[in-house]
């Protein structure tokens, strides 16, 4: 019988819309874009860990960060049918409160009028206005449920100021449940400098990035296991960044940890009722397969499942280092370890490479 193709779905992959960019280039503190003399090239600087005198200083920005036709040409060049593009970190975490609601408002009608350029062919996770307070990030949730092609939103790990197993949160947590927004996770912050050790700045941008990134994922997602917030909003769905970080390879050292806990038996929290570690995994989780080779895409898949894998580059960031026109490292990388762990050709491949992502973010109907 014929195959029916079935459409590669690119799931984490960033934009920053043109009014974001004017944002950062008025900055002089992260997150800010600027350039550093005698070069009069634009280097975007967003992670504390990289704002420091070194030639690691950021990364140069080009028009593939904001430009949509940029977008529409990297998915070309790499077979990629849909993308579901979201604002790159640190989003809107850093502006002021009074602020919040009208930026959110404008970036999100700013990112669904770009798809809208593109129609069946990109969606996007919108940006909440978290430091606006739960009022009006609750109102704007209402009201992604009328723009046309957002299919979830994109959320850091800090929460309202203090990560996302803050009570405070569950309002919002029970809002994107009620409107079926998934939560796309993605880390920003890493761990404090002080771990990397006085080389850090020797060492470019790898402990941050390599280590700091899914460390921040894998507490943040455990400390809302901790929290009983899947207790709570039992049918809160979450895509993980990175293939959930390190949480597929802790996720049996957690569960160990947590039946092993003696206060948290005393305060009566290991009682029935509990969702372990492996439940909240195959039941509230999703996960990407950002994560550059088969031994990890294995373990993402052994723990959340193969129907809960889903394709992503993270473009822009991490292009070839050398200027070049044609594919890119960093995207192969990972189309070779889904074929790798799940086999070229199958039907599990095909679902991991797009079918999971159409859907569970109802990428059929534009
Ligand atoms: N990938 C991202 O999404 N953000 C970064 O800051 C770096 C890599
Ligand atoms: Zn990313």
């Amino acid at each position: 019988m014929a195959e029916t193709k079935s459409p590669i779905v690119d799931i984490h992959t960033h934009v920053y819309p043109p009014s974001y960019i004017a944002l950062l280039k008025s900055r002089s503190s992260i997150p800010y874009i600027r350039s550093f003399p005698p070069s009069s090239s634009l280097r975007l600087v967003i992670l504390p860990a990289e704002d420091t005198e070194s030639t690691s200083r950021g990364r140069p920005v080009g028009s593939e960060y904001y430009d949509i036709k940029k977008k529409i040409e990297f998915m070309d060049t790499h077979s990629i049918d849909i993308s579901v593009i979201s604002l790159a970190n640190p989003w809107l975490d850093w502006v002021p409160a009074d602020e919040a609601a009208k930026a959110a408002e404008e970036i999100n009608d700013e990112v669904n009028e770009e798809c809208g350029k593109f129609p069946g062919r990109l969606f996007a996770f919108a940006t909440l206005p978290l430091s606006g307070g739960k009022d009006v990030i609750v109102k704007e949730i209402a009201r992604l449920k009328q723009l046309k092609y957002m299919r979830g939103i994109i959320l850091g790990t800090t929460g309202l100021g203090k990560g996302l197993d803050d009570p405070e949160l569950l309002p919002i947590f029970q809002a994107l449940q009620d409107a079926k927004l998934p939560i796309f996770l993605h880390p920003h912050y890493g761990l404090p400098s002080s771990v990397w050790g006085e080389r850090a700045n020797d060492y470019g941008h790898v402990l941050p990035l390599a280590l700091g990134f899914p460390l921040e994922t894998t507490i943040a997602v455990t400390r809302m296991i901790l929290s009983g917030v899947f207790e709570t909003v039992p049918d809160l769905q979450m895509i993980l960044a990175h293939s959930g970080g390190t949480l597929p390879f802790l996720a049996g050292r957690i569960e160990s940890c947590i039946e092993h806990d003696a206060h948290l038996k005393s305060e009566g929290k290991l009682g029935k009722g509990r969702k372990t570690v492996w439940d909240v995994l195959k039941k509230n989780i999703y996960l990407d397969a950002v994560v550059y080779s088969e031994v990890g895409l294995k373990a993402a898949i052994q723990a959340s499942g193969e129907d809960r894998v889903m394709f992503g580059t993270d473009h822009p960031f991490f292009p070839p280092l050398e200027e070049e026109d044609g594919k890119w490292a960093s995207v192969e990388t990972n189309y070779e370890a889904i074929k790798g762990a799940l086999g070229g050709g199958s039907k599990e491949e095909r679902a991991a490479l797009g079918g999971n992502a159409v859907r569970v973010l109802n990428l059929n109907s534009k």
